[in-house]
């Protein structure tokens, strides 16, 4: 597909170095994306311009993932525990995605991103809801680059729950306890349909998981950085994937 509308910012993109292995991408790249607060603070600004510039981030991170190939690309926009933040502050984090979406989803559908959601419905404001249902459901016949937005999502939830569903199932004679592998409780997981990610970035010096896809990063690769979300750009992101490039993925084997 033509990329079109893209163009523009496109051309401002770095291209990747002429180091990066060809053929040696990681298909699935998450992000925690972390210090938007630290960062407006260093510029005497208010938080939400922290998030407001760590949303165009987004697009630039989102523009150079799928020149790169990779498949897959999950973003922690919002977690279970971030509802424990002033009102003013979620209010503006659950419009995010409907501000980001008004402006791009046409460029995301003209470069056939297919967009998704992971995470639960359960208090996300209508107005959240319905712009990624109709972000998803324009997209879901693309075959580029799948977006999927981590947004009130809990890693610990999403893993009750699986074990809940299998229970049950175990409980009605679905299915014999014996049978309960580390297939079956992919399956019943968010990303039942897409493979674990291969690396982890996460932003602003902070070194833990915070609830994020426990399971599905067991042998991921783990990449930090100190720079903070807003301030990341592709370069960076080249520096992880080069980073991960090095590294001798071994899976527990010698
Ligand atoms: C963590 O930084 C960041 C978040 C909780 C929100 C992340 C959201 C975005 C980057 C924008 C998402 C965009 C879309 C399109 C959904 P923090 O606020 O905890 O930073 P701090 O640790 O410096 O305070």
């Amino acid at each position: 597909m033509i990329k079109r509308l893209w163009a523009k910012l496109s051309g401002s993109i770095a291209p990747k170095p002429a180091s990066m292995e060809e053929g040696n991408v990681p298909t699935h790249v998450a992000i925690i994306m972390d210090g938007n607060g630290r960062w407006a603070k260093k510029r005497g600004l208010p938080r939400m311009a922290g998030h407001h510039s760590g949303m165009k981030t987004v697009k630039r991170i989102t523009i150079a993932a799928d020149r790169l190939g990779i498949k897959y690309l999950t973003m922690y926009a919002f977690s279970t525990e971030n509802w424990k933040r002033p009102k003013a502050e979620v209010d503006f984090l659950m419009k995010l995605p409907q501000q980001f979406l008004e402006i791009e989803l046409d460029e995301l559908i003209a470069n056939n991103v297919q967009v998704r959601m992971m995470g639960s419905r359960d208090n996300l404001p209508s107005h959240t809801i319905h712009a990624l249902e109709e972000a998803v459901s324009k997209t879901a016949g693309n075959t580029g680059l799948v977006l999927n937005f981590a947004l009130n999502y809990g890693s610990r939830i999403e893993m009750l729950d699986a074990i809940k569903h299998i229970a049950l199932d175990v409980k009605n004679g679905k299915l014999d306890a014996e049978d309960i592998d580390e297939d079956v409780m992919s399956s019943r997981l968010l990303t039942c349909d897409i493979p674990d990610p291969d690396l982890l970035i996460r932003t602003s010096g902070e070194l833990r998981l915070s609830n994020f896809m426990l399971w599905q990063l067991a042998y991921s690769e783990f990449w930090f950085t100190d720079v903070y979300w807003p301030e990341f750009t592709e370069k960076h992101f080249h520096e992880a994937i080069e980073t991960y490039q090095r590294r001798a993925r071994r899976y527990g084997g010698l």
